[in-house]
């Protein structure tokens, strides 16, 4: 069982180092069944994660271990299809771990996607929503333990987590910001969670990328984040449930124009 060490990100991404023509700048971190925005990446090589020394095992619907390398509009680019959830069993040192891993190849910039329930009841099923903050309510930090400081230093500042020019570039396309609240799951929240997330100033409910988030922030990497509202979260429509189904049948609907969205972030860091 590797302990998703620097050491164990060293021998993983010398692994992956071997595939790839050449080290790539941005990374696509896609969420449950938005894994369609591979076919946007050209000259493409997928290394069958499976494979990976160290790497952790898939387990959650719609999350296929892939990783992708080739090129978007002539940037290199790594996409890691499907990640590692808390709730799926996970140590938040192997939810990190790809991250870990990306860094070392020297990514410079992170597009991470998601799939959220909406507490903001402005917002619509199936909305795409750029993340400008989160709260962590998962009652756990991916960080805790012995400080390795070779990754990051013992108190990483997270005042400005969500990058501020990827940020404007997602306004300026017409998304809303929204604050993302990050529960452990696997079971959804009740509705006097999503209330009270909602006293708490988050518009959107999920699962995942908080831990991402963190990690990129301690080691320097800009991130941004695109969540895909599947759902109007509990109790906002009183009386519906909450089936995994309409989450990934939202993913769905929405991938396309996902892609079309990174296209655009990819084309401003292109002119950056
Ligand atoms: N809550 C948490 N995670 C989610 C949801 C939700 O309503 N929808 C999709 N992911």
């Amino acid at each position: 069982m590797p302990e998703y060490n620097y050491s164990d990100a060293e021998e993983s991404s010398q692994y992956i180092k071997q595939f790839i023509k050449s080290n790539p700048q941005t990374a696509i971190i896609s969420g449950s069944g938005l894994g369609d925005i591979a076919d946007m990446i050209q000259d493409s090589i997928t290394i069958d994660t499976t494979k990976i020394p160290n790497w952790p095992k898939h387990s959650a619907p719609g999350h296929e271990g892939k990783i992708i390398s080739g090129t978007i509009e002539g940037r290199n680019v790594i996409m890691l299809q499907g990640r590692f959830h808390y709730y799926e069993g996970h140590s938040m040192k192997a939810v990190i771990f790809p991250v870990r891993v990306i860094a070392m190849l020297g990514v410079k910039e992170i597009i991470l996607t998601n799939a959220s329930g909406a507490i903001n009841d402005s917002y619509h099923a199936g909305e795409i929503i750029a993340v400008k903050d989160h709260i962590n309510l998962m009652g756990t930090n991916p960080l805790i333990g012995p400080n390795e400081s070779k990754w990051n230093e013992r108190f990483p500042d997270m005042t400005n987590a969500y990058d501020k020019k990827m940020l404007n570039v997602l306004s300026s396309l017409g998304l809303k910001q929204g604050v993302y609240a990050a529960f452990s799951g696997p079971s959804f929240e009740t509705p006097s969670e999503v209330r009270m997330a909602g006293i708490l100033g988050a518009d959107l409910a999920g699962m995942s990328t908080v831990p991402e988030v963190i990690a990129a922030n301690a080691m320097g990497i800009r991130i941004t984040v695109l969540s895909c509202a599947t759902n109007m979260a509990a109790g906002i429509q009183p009386e519906k449930r909450l089936t995994v189904q309409e989450v990934l049948d939202g993913s769905k609907r929405a991938s396309e124009k996902l892609s079309g969205i990174i296209m655009s972030l990819i084309k401003y860091l292109n002119q950056e």
